[in-house]
């Protein structure tokens, strides 16, 4: 999501004369955007605040844009902490960014129109926002309700993509199958987006699994445009953890919810919390154990990071050294099961999408290398011959 806002900020920066570089020294603005899901990512922000003050004070020309989650938590704060500063644009005003930028009468006006991205994989946000309150969470905070874009515009949205080359497209949203316009439904719009002229692969993240119903299943089912994997947070493998944490089903619904998804043939990945305040060993047994029990091909784990305002900040911290001690075992036996997910592969037809000369993902989103070199956005078909750790090798390659 971030990735994809900091696109359409720089589009609109590109429409007033900006030129992309990765060389701070020969930027004249520098576009920071922020997260603050855990403390360590706005930590990570305000250091590099700390570089760009040197860098500030050697031409007091430069320009400096805060933007994002945490520029929208710590808000007016910033200013008085960071008085070299030029603009502070929070995650809540996002459509306003070209607004704001005409108002900071830094950058000239527009001298085209804010062109879409160009690329063989192209986001397209479908809702900002996120109507649940997860008790560790501060996204609800700083990026507000559920507002859903309406379908007519997303779909011309992804039409110029697709016009621009895109053959892929990332359907973004916090909680993305929540998606509702009038009668249009998150399943409905992954259709109708399949539908348009050069979208060969449709992906979505991140989802909620209550949205996960038999009704979505039924409707995505026969469309292989579908890409076969769900990236769905569990963050605890407890049901009375996930109680604690507002997240609004058990373990064992969960459960079901993945095996269903599986046997229409969705690869699942996950995001995990650990070292919730009242999670206890038997806590985190639970979510060993429905570690093993999903099959997920990937975790991404992280220790619990309390974070201001939100319920559970409330509550007494678990020592540092146990949230470390968990997450390593954690860790390692995400790392095995994720392999032998890969050595499951083996065998497979797959349709691979390619985004280095050699190496692409497949509709799951399993990395496959080629054997030989193929243009960047070709999709290949291969037999998958072996697996190395998290590295599919194909074989039988033609496109
Ligand atoms: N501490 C640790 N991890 C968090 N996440 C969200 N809030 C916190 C927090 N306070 C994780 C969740 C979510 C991912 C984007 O970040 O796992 O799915
Ligand atoms: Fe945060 Fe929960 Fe909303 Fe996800 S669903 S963004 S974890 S509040």
């Amino acid at each position: 999501m971030n990735e994809a806002d900091s696109e359409e900020m720089f589009l609109h920066l590109s429409a007033r004369g900006a030129i992309r570089t990765d060389n701070l020294e020969e930027a004249d603005a520098v576009l920071v955007n922020t997260c603050t899901v855990r403390d360590h990512a706005e930590h990570r922000a305000l250091s590099f605040l700390g570089r760009l003050m040197k860098w500030k004070r050697q031409n007091p020309n430069r320009v400096i844009i805060f933007a994002g989650c945490a520029a929208q938590r710590l808000g007016n704060s910033l200013k008085k902490r960071y008085p070299f500063l030029n603009i502070v644009s929070g995650a809540k005003e996002i459509e306003h960014f070209a607004d704001t930028l005409d108002k900071s009468g830094l950058f000239s006006p527009a001298q085209k129109p804010t062109a879409v991205a160009s690329g063989f994989s192209a986001y397209a946000t479908i809702m900002r926002g996120c109507n649940f309150n997860c008790t560790y969470c501060i996204v609800p905070s700083v990026r507000g309700p559920v507002k859903c874009l309406p379908t007519q515009d997303i779909l011309q949205d992804v039409t110029r993509k697709a016009q621009a080359g895109a053959k892929e497209i990332m359907l973004l949203g916090q909680t993305v199958n929540a998606y509702q316009d009038g009668n249009t439904s998150f399943a409905d719009l992954l259709n109708r987006v399949s539908e348009i002229p050069g979208i060969e692969r449709v992906r979505f993240t991140s989802p909620h699994p209550i949205y996960f119903t038999p009704q979505f299943l039924q409707a995505v089912k026969d469309n292989p445009k579908i890409a076969r994997h769900v990236h769905l947070p569990v963050q605890s493998g407890s049901t009375k953890v996930l109680r604690e944490m507002k997240r609004g089903y058990t373990r064992e619904v969960f459960l079901e919810k993945v095996q269903a998804l599986q046997e229409h043939g969705f690869n699942i990945s996950t995001d995990i919390i650990v070292g919730f305040p009242t999670e206890t060993e038997q806590d985190f047994e639970q979510t060993l154990s429905l570690v093993a029990k999903a099959h997920f091909f990937a975790a991404y784990c992280f220790k619990y990071s309390p974070r201001q305002g939100t319920p559970a900040a409330q509550m007494q911290l678990l020592p540092q050294n146990v949230l470390e001690k968990r997450l390593d075992i954690l860790l390692n036996q995400v790392r095995d099961l994720s392999e032998h997910a890969y050595q499951r592969q083996i065998g497979t037809t797959q349709e691979v999408l390619m985004e280095e000369p050699t190496k692409g993902r497949s509709s799951g989103n399993f990395w496959v290398q080629t054997s030989r070199a193929y243009p960047v956005g070709n999709m290949v078909r291969c037999e998958i011959d072996r697996a190395e750790g998290t590295l599919l090798f194909a074989r039988n390659e033609h496109d």
